[in-house]
């Protein structure tokens, strides 16, 4: 299909799980509310790809961050997905093949990656359930 539908119910404040869409990794994560308040205080004219979190998730569900979770440098899968992983310098997801690092928002912040993961179309479809595609 060229939807995915995805449960978020089971998935706590400070995890991310790593499922697919498309054959391609997509990583769903639920911020905690320091995660939210480190991405909003950055300065987002200082930033590669500068976008807001608000930006990047949907209105009143802004601890939802859902992105592809494949590295914007040569496309491997970065780390931070899943429980124990290495989330990278910046809190958010870390790239072991050549060292790109995303924070909170999944903004690109140090090594060779040019853009933010990206953010798929998605919505909503209930509290706990969204289609992606
Ligand atoms: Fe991720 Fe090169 S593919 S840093």
């Amino acid at each position: 299909a060229s939807t995915t539908e995805v449960d978020v119910s089971k998935i706590a404040s400070g995890q991310a799980i790593k499922t697919s869409f498309r054959k391609q990794p997509l990583f769903v994560r639920n911020l905690t509310p320091k995660e939210i308040a480190e991405a909003n205080a950055v300065d987002v004219g200082s930033l590669r790809d500068p976008q807001t979190l608000a930006e990047r998730t949907k209105p009143g569900k802004e601890n939802w961050l859902i992105t592809l979770g494949v590295c914007t440098h040569l496309g491997c899968v970065p780390l931070g997905a899943g429980e124990g992983e290495n989330k990278g310098p910046f809190g958010g997801y870390f790239c072991p093949c050549h060292g790109s690092a995303y924070d909170t928002a999944a903004r690109i912040r140090q090594g060779p990656a040019p853009k933010n993961l990206v953010v798929p179309d998605y919505n909503f479809t209930s509290d706990t359930t969204v289609l992606v595609g």
